[in-house]
């Protein structure tokens, strides 16, 4: 009996602690960034591409926002916790691109984050104005829950 205890001991640390350790950050859902955006992302397929939406709190122009698509994908080492990622929005109510990069984290308390860069590539009518078309800058995500 004196020896069963220790064993018991071991054998439940060996069975608890991988999943300790092992939290992993998952794209698919619903996120809200610094700025208000929310994004819905669907479910990866086999190749780690996903589609979804995007809803921007802001815009470079006076146009009526629209939810927008996105189109994107994982990089492929999907055994790792804590995936490398990028997507492209294209902007249905305005003639600019979006791609964001950026790496999907469990933060210390636990909770998923994605931060991302991101460049946004306005339309303009001259060569001449192409120096000033491009804008560079961070989003960081939360995951949205249903009651959120
Ligand atoms: C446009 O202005 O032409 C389209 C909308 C761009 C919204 C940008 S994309 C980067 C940044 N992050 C957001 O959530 N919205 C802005």
């Amino acid at each position: 009996m004196v020896q069963v205890t220790p064993f018991l001991l071991v054998l439940s640390l060996a069975l608890v602690a991988p999943g300790l350790s092992a939290r992993k950050c998952v794209l698919t859902g619903r996120w809200i960034n610094d700025l208000g955006s929310n994004m819905t992302i669907g479910a990866l397929n086999g190749k780690g591409e996903f589609s979804g939406s995007y809803h921007t709190a802001v815009s470079t122009t006076t146009n009526e926002i629209q939810i927008s698509p996105l189109q994107g994908s994982q990089h492929r080492t999907n055994q790792k916790s804590q995936p490398t990622f990028g997507f492209t929005v294209n902007w249905s109510f305005s003639d600019s691109v979006t791609v964001f990069t950026g790496q999907c984290f469990v933060d210390q308390d636990g909770k998923e984050i994605l931060k991302t860069m991101w460049l946004l590539r306005s339309h303009v009518d001259n060569i001449k104005d192409d120096w000033k078309a491009t804008r560079v800058g961070i989003n960081v995500f939360t995951r949205l829950r249903s009651q959120e």
